[in-house]
């Protein structure tokens, strides 16, 4: 037992290396309170364990014993496994006889002759069960608030989906949605479910070229958006920019109509050939639509998203079991109880958090949820506590970048509020350093309340790795192991098990329900991606992290290992930021990495070559530098802009052309070169790219 802040912890001392961990604990020394960390360090240094409450575990949904049991099932009859839990949690018009198709490895089909229809699991069926149940309590960025009961929500869908189908939307066909997170964004998601077609969610925050790249990748006919959005008390365009991208597309723009739903008062640019408002579609629509009956296998979603090539990848995703992996982790994971819990997801619906864990998962299974339209620090630093308080929140998840900037703003600010109504918390999108747990489970939590650490990805669709709250002690940083049915391990390139406290490849040996079926128009990328050759001969889905076990088998994981950074727990990729810099008249070529940055975990410094012979120094470079900053911005949104830019004459390469990426890394982040220099061409460029200029 270890004696801390006058309270007893259950402290386990396990020889493990908590290397991630033990990095970013360097770095987030330098912000949070010198007094509060020396406490910390005791804990995260031991390695500590903090088991759950017996009280979480008297009223979990899963037992130790379900699970044990869950865990058997799907060890000695995989598929089987998967059937019968797709049987109970789904609602199906015409039930599946087939469970698994694997005869075109790595395209699995799911539950394939199945025919059901995603809105109706989603709304119908909560319907008639209890109709007048709150479904969504939305929070809006000025603080007003709006609810919606399951029916009035089925309402709101049917007339939207009876509009689609008034202006010509057919089934399969691909729909862009670019609106703020908002009740309206929920029912454009479910509407095109309830109708067949087929939805892509661009982020608000992706600029007007990045949107006409989705637009045309996905051959979408109709983009639905928002006159603006209202974001930490800025009102900031949308439709503007939905007009310039199809400035952009011109005579290729494959686009139909444009429907926009008023959000603000300002005024936007309005066509009337092409621009149809959201309340005239739905004026006149009946308050019911019959669903559209899919296939399983039918795509009911493609969300983009960065990998290692330039272009952004159109992640496909079906229809059942996608669905699936959504209920039986707002089950498993987030322990959901429909009558009692206030359940919130504090993702944009932009991204596949939003998807899962916002759109499809808290309605899938009937539960009351909060739709925040604002931003963590607006009016201050205290407004998620605010908000958790206000709707007493009971299941709180969220990134740990919000948790880091959120402790460095003010972290006493909590404090102020009454927190008694949460019992779960949940972390995603990217490590969650042991500092920012403890201070996560101590002062949110109260010490009540265990947190869920959850991996995936936006290709598996929902939760893989993540604590059984209740049962799994849990250990700061880690996301401890696979829920059930997901056969993960860490492997070497051969496929080997690696030993514990070695590194390897996170993959995932069995395909599973919510898996992603293909990228979009591109089959032969998505093998390279997610099942290359040089891992395990293809053989299993490779998540594109590293990972490691510790020695009781808890899952660390450690980054990337392709050429994706990992900013504020958003996916970006080099490759397509270089692209966009070098397309900005003065550069040359540009490379970027990633420096460790103590709230966002990864920043993005951009090494620069200028076209011509002089390579800009002073003031010349500080307005270049602004300038390039704009660009990206434009180019891609500000998710994407660099934190730092240094200039220099060229960038070095091995004798073979290659950028020697891993030698810029240790530059941006003033550490040692250690790494081998001899095929380096230009070796004397290395005193050059060191100094700031
Ligand atoms: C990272 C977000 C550590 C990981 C849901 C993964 C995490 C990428 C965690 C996927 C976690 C996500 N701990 N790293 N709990 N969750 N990641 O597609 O590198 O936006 O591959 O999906 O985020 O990011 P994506």
């Amino acid at each position: 037992m270890v004696f801390l802040y006058g309270m007893d912890y259950e402290v386990f001392t396990v020889n493990c290396l908590q290397k991630t961990a033990n990095i970013i604990n360097l770095m987030l020394t330098a912000f949070l309170g010198e007094l509060y960390m020396s406490k910390l360090k005791s804990v995260t240094h031991t390695g500590s364990v903090f088991a759950p409450s017996p009280e979480f575990l008297n009223q979990a949904n899963l037992t130790q014993e379900k699970l044990n049991e869950l865990n058997w099932k799907a060890q000695t009859d995989y598929t089987s496994f998967w059937g019968e839990l797709a049987l109970e949690y789904i609602t199906w018009d015409k039930p599946f006889t087939k469970i698994l198709n694997e005869t075109n490895t790595p395209f699995y089909k799911w539950f394939e002759d199945g025919q059901l229809n995603i809105s109706y699991n989603c709304l119908d069926r909560h319907v008639a069960a209890n109709p007048h149940k709150t479904a969504i309590i939305f929070e809006a960025d000025d603080g007003h608030v709006t609810m919606v009961n399951y029916q009035e929500l089925l309402a709101m869908v049917c007339r939207f989906a009876n509009g689609l189908k008034q202006i010509g939307v057919k089934k399969g066909e691909r729909l862009i949605i670019y609106m703020p997170n908002s009740i309206e964004a929920v029912v454009a998601m479910q509407a095109c479910a309830r109708i067949g077609a087929i939805h892509s969610v661009v982020f608000g925050g992706f600029s007007a070229k990045s949107l006409a790249e989705r637009i045309t990748d996905a051959k979408a006919a109709y983009v639905i958006t928002a006159d603006a959005q209202e974001r930490g008390g800025k009102t900031l365009p949308l439709k503007a920019n939905v007009d310039e991208a199809l400035q952009i597309l011109g005579d290729k723009s494959p686009i139909k109509s444009i429907i926009v739903n008023k959000r603000t008062q300002e005024d936007c640019h309005f066509e009337k050939a092409q621009d149809i408002w959201w309340h005239n579609l739905v004026k006149d629509q009946p308050d019911t639509c019959e669903i559209e009956l899919v296939n399983s296998e039918h795509p009911l979603f493609i969300l983009y998203t960065s990998g290692s090539t330039g272009a952004p990848k159109g992640v496909q995703h079906s229809s059942a079991g996608y669905l699936l992996g959504a209920i039986l982790t707002m089950q498993w994971v987030f322990d959901i109880k429909i009558h009692s819990d206030i359940f919130w997801c504090t993702a944009d619906v932009g991204w596949i958090t939003g998807h899962t864990y916002v759109c499809y998962g808290p309605l899938a299974v009937g539960a009351t949820q909060i739709i925040f339209e604002g931003i963590p620090t607006y009016p201050n630093a205290g407004r998620f506590w605010q908000v958790i308080d206000k709707h007493k929140v009971s299941i709180f998840y969220t990134a740990p970048t919000a948790i880091r900037s959120l402790i460095k703003i003010d972290a006493s600010l909590p404090k102020q509020f009454d927190l008694t109504s949460l019992r779960l918390l949940g972390s995603v999108g990217e490590p969650i350093n042991p500092e920012a747990w403890l201070w996560y489970y101590e002062v949110i939590g109260k010490k009540r309340c265990p947190i869920v650490d959850t991996w995936w990805q936006t290709e598996t669709g929902s939760h893989m790795l993540s604590q059984i709250p209740g049962i799994d002690k849990m250990k700061p940083g880690s996301c401890s192991g696979p829920i059930p049915g997901i056969m993960a391990d860490i492997v070497d390139e051969s496929g080997n098990l690696v030993k514990p406290n070695n590194n390897g490849y996170l993959v995932i040996k069995r395909p599973f329900p919510s898996q992603i079926r293909t990228i979009w128009n591109n089959p032969e990328l998505f093998i390279k991606s997610y099942f290359p050759k040089y891992i395990a001969n293809g053989k299993y889905y490779v998540a594109g992290d590293s990972a490691y076990l510790d020695s009781e088998e808890r899952f660390w994981i450690l980054g990337r290992i392709d050429d994706v950074l990992n900013v504020s727990g958003h996916r970006l990729s080099t490759m397509e930021i270089e692209s966009a810099l070098t397309l900005h008249p003065q550069v040359a070529e540009a490379a970027i990495v990633s420096k460790l940055h103590d709230i966002k975990g990864e920043s993005i410094f951009a090494f620069v070559v200028c076209k011509g012979t002089a390579c800009p120094v002073g003031d010349k470079a500080h307005e270049l530098s602004k300038e390039l900053v704009k660009w990206i911005i434009k180019e891609i949104g500000p998710i994407a802009k660099p934190d730092e830019i240094r200039f220099s004459n060229s960038l070095p390469k091995t004798r073979s052309g290659k950028i020697m990426r891993r030698l810029l890394r240790s530059i941006a982040r003033n550490e040692e070169i250690t790494q081998d220099i001899s095929t380096l061409e230009n070796p004397a460029i290395l005193e050059q790219l060191k100094k700031e200029v």
